[in-house]
């Protein structure tokens, strides 16, 4: 049966790239479950949503998509995608409970049958090594904010690699390493919740030091590794302006943009910062965090905006313009902003570029035939992937597009409350049905399968 809605978008066509990959990605927290099962440690997350009123409707992951359990089940409805790889992160908790000494026989197990599942769907692994779940134990240890924490994060990769390096190639450090220090140690929105610019300075250095000690540990234990970062990198505009917008556009731009991607790719910390980040840099620091990579991992969803304000690093987030249009949850849509993205950073850093994650959230509902028409998703997914093409013909080297996610998800701060899966996930039953987007998305990555020639040759 066909269930091409008549007023489906056209599938946009990229300029033909043999290889290009098409994939979703999701994250360990957000989707595993299976909190305290087989041995998993409690991460900071844990304990954060246990904190009154730090995340919507007082939910926790403790159950999430039970996909711990429900893997085959997720690993099928990516078959039936056509995607070529998968992008995952593995639960630092879950293999070393105590956050380094012993690990976890059973939660290295776990990735073993998911690798397994994959390999036998013919899905690539895409995996990435910390999606901000850090284990409790170590934050009781300082966490980001221990220097020490570089070491152990490259032990944490040393094991994994050894471990899963026989299956894997593609190997990230950190998902959006922005978002886990600014939000979680400069304004308190993500745990551990701190609020506090030197904080911040600190757990910033220490993520870039942990970044290129763990390539350098990838690297060493799997010299064919393909090691890349993912860095989630959106256009930042004053909300007005004045002067003072304008510098609080600037500063939190070269927190946003440039104070992770800068220092591991081109060995350099943005001048803005330099004064605030000098006292924990010690000498040699900088080429131990610039270590050679092989690929750039990008995350955009919109730009934002900045207005100046008594917080800790002198900024706050803005509302975007009022006739800018909006996804369901309220993050404008904006696809020009993605390419440019797109082609500043090929520019900049001069790495093969994934896009790692672009999607969008929304209140999604089935309908009363039980269907799940997210129309709105259909449309940006088109504008993005289009805006995308723009940015290869205009030159960006773009080698894979991930969408973000393949199920809805624990988000975070909001809960179940903000939706991006392509899958609907009725979270009191677990069961999943694909909502329209997904079969929009498995019919745009058909369209974009290179056709074989006559004589058989892509
Ligand atoms: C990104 C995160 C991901 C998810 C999406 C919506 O910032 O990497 O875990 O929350 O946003």
């Amino acid at each position: 049966m066909d269930h091409t809605a008549p007023t489906e978008p056209a599938f946009p066509h990229l300029p033909s790239r043999p290889g290009f990959i098409w994939g979703v990605s999701t994250s360990a927290y957000q989707i595993e479950g299976a909190a305290s099962e087989d041995g998993r440690g409690p991460s900071v997350w844990d304990l954060f949503c246990r904190q009154k009123g730090r995340v919507r409707n007082g939910d926790t992951a403790d159950i999430a998509c039970d996909h711990y359990h429900r893997y085959p089940e997720d690993v099928g409805l990516m078959r039936r995608l056509g995607i070529g790889a998968y992008r995952f992160s593995v639960s630092w908790p879950r293999i070393f409970p105590q956050g380094r000494g012993h690990a976890n026989a059973k939660g290295l197990a776990f990735y073993d049958r998911l690798l397994d599942a994959l390999a036998e769907a013919g899905i690539e692994p895409w995996l990435c090594l910390y999606h901000w779940d850090l284990p409790q134990a170590l934050d009781d240890r300082g966490g980001w904010l221990s220097r020490d924490i570089a070491g152990w994060f490259a032990d944490y990769a040393t094991l994994i690699a050894h471990r899963f390096g026989d299956r894997v190639t593609r190997f990230a450090t950190f998902n959006e390493p922005n978002v886990c220090t600014l939000f979680g140690y400069a304004l308190g929105w993500n745990a551990p919740g701190i609020a506090d610019a030197e904080c911040f300075a600190r757990a910033a250095h220490h993520v870039n030091l942990a970044h290129g000690m763990a390539t350098d540990a990838i690297r060493a234990a799997r010299p064919h590794a393909a090691i890349g970062a993912i860095h989630n990198r959106q256009p930042c505009h004053p909300a007005t302006a004045s002067p003072a917008d304008t510098l609080a556009a600037r500063r939190l731009d070269a927190c946003w943009n440039r104070l992770y991607a800068d220092p591991t790719i081109r060995a350099e910390y943005p001048p803005e910062l330099e004064a605030q980040l000098s006292p924990w840099i010690a000498p040699g620091d900088m080429a131990a965090i610039a270590r050679p990579l092989d690929w750039f991992g990008l995350n955009h969803y919109s730009p934002i905006y900045a207005r100046a304000a008594e917080t800790p690093l002198g900024f706050a987030w803005a509302d975007a313009p009022r006739e800018a249009p909006q996804t369901g949850v309220g993050w404008p849509i904006h696809p020009e902003a993605f390419r440019d993205t797109l082609l500043e950073t090929h520019r900049r850093y001069r790495l093969p570029i994934f896009v790692t994650e672009n999607g969008s959230g929304g209140h999604d509902t089935p309908d009363e035939t039980g269907a799940v028409p997210d129309e709105g998703r259909i449309a940006y997914l088109a504008a993005y992937i289009g805006a995308m093409a723009d940015a290869m013909r205009a030159g960006a080297d773009i080698r894979g597009y991930f969408v973000w996610s393949l199920l809805d998800n624990f988000e975070w701060g909001s809960g179940y409350d903000n939706r991006f899966g392509i899958v609907y996930v009725d979270f009191p039953t677990q069961r999943r049905i694909p909502k329209a987007s997904f079969g929009w998305y498995a019919r745009c990555i058909a369209a974009n399968r290179p056709k074989l020639s006559r004589a058989g040759v892509a």
